[in-house]
């Protein structure tokens, strides 16, 4: 399990909840309702499912893939600790993790 800690762009607590491994972060959020779009589900396409990792969280993470640091080039309110939340995967050795919804990012979902 992994005790995820999702804030909104002001920083204020989105959600604070404990998930299982062997899910994407994008998973989570979306089965959460939170509005983190994900339109290409995973194919690394869109960035609509852009998060701010919490600075101490990021080393905890394998590092990106060449095409996600591409994708991620084009993302607007991007910033050093910036990932693809369909990129990571929750483990069972990754006991806790924060991030950070950017500001200004799309719901196209209407959630
Ligand atoms: S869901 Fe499209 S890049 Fe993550």
């Amino acid at each position: 399990m992994t005790r995820l800690t999702i804030l909104n762009p002001d920083g204020s607590l989105a959600i604070e909840t404990e998930a299982a491994a062997g899910q994407s972060l994008l998973s989570v959020a979306q089965i959460l309702g939170l509005p983190l779009e994900g339109t290409c589900e995973g194919a690394m396409a869109c960035s609509t499912c852009h998060v701010l990792v919490a600075p101490a969280d990021l080393p905890k993470l394998p590092a990106p893939s060449a095409h996600e640091e591409d994708m991620l080039d084009f993302t607007p309110h991007v910033g050093p600790t910036s990932r693809l939340a369909c990129q990571i995967e929750l483990t069972a050795a990754l006991e806790r993790l924060e991030v950070k919804l950017p500001p200004g990012h799309a719901n196209m979902q209407g959630r």
